[in-house]
């Protein structure tokens, strides 16, 4: 799905790779690049606004990632808190709109608070939708869905005759959602660690060797660029 003329993608999606990298480099704790992504997030969600993408997303919290140490784990969802409470006029100024999805059961309940409270404050907004994936993997997605088709199934066998991937859509966290046009991953790492597998199927790849904290505006529309380019043909002959 994409305007026929710049071909300016609907949905983007990033994984923000190479906080850690970055602030080593610099003789920092791995944190500070954390601390400076934030505002490659604000950069690139206003950068969105400004471009007419529809949907972006930001793969910020794997469900891999809670094995890393505690005090990592405790500083990013600090994080999250924080850009939170200091997002909200700018996200209602950019009519943005903000949703996040993952295993929510496993954030503690004053993050879950703030989320809630945020995601019913903007969802009117119109202009763009910001996706933050935390504590997401693409297999845990996959998973619950096959658990929620399963028991409406148990229910209800003839749900399962014919069934076609698009009837499958809507068991997972991204129903509604139009799958990711475009998956940017940054830091030089070319994988997908298990982050949206069902969904981009059909995605096109964009790997960056520039670090997450870097990734700005200008790096933000070379990638774009690119996907213009690109000549998506979903099996089919020319
Ligand atoms: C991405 O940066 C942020 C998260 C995964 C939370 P990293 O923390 O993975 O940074 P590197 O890859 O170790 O440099
Ligand atoms: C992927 O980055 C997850 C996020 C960006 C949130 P990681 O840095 O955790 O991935 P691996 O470990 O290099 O595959
Ligand atoms: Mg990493």
């Amino acid at each position: 799905m994409e305007s026929s003329e710049k071909k300016i993608p609907v949905h983007v999606s990033i994984i923000m790779d190479g906080n850690g990298r970055w602030a080593r480099e610099r003789g920092r704790e791995r944190v500070y690049g954390h601390l400076n992504g934030v505002e490659s997030v604000r950069a690139v969600t206003e950068e969105s606004v400004a471009q007419g993408v529809r949907y972006l997303s930001l793969y910020a919290f794997s469900e891999e990632n809670w094995n890393r140490p505690q005090e990592e784990v405790g500083y990013l969802m600090g994080l999250m808190m924080k850009a939170i409470s200091d997002e909200v006029d700018n996200l209602m100024k950019n009519g943005v709109r903000f949703v996040v999805l993952g295993n929510r059961s496993r954030l503690d309940a004053s993050l879950n608070g703030a989320i809630d409270r945020l995601m019913d404050m903007t969802r009117n907004n119109a202009n763009l939708t910001l996706i933050v994936f935390l504590s997401y993997s693409g297999k845990w997605d996959i998973l619950q869905a096959a658990v929620k088709m399963a028991r409406e199934a148990a229910g209800n066998p003839s749900l399962l005759e014919n069934l076609q991937p698009a009837d499958f859509d809507r068991y997972l966290v991204t129903a509604g959602i139009p799958d990711p046009d475009l998956i940017i991953r940054t830091s030089g790492e070319q994988r997908i660690s298990n982050y949206l597998l069902w969904q981009g199927a059909y995605s096109e790849f964009y790997f960056t060797d520039i670090m997450w904290p870097d990734f700005r505006k200008e790096a933000y529309r070379n990638a774009l660029a690119e996907y213009a380019r690109r000549d998506r043909r979903y099996g089919k002959v020319k």
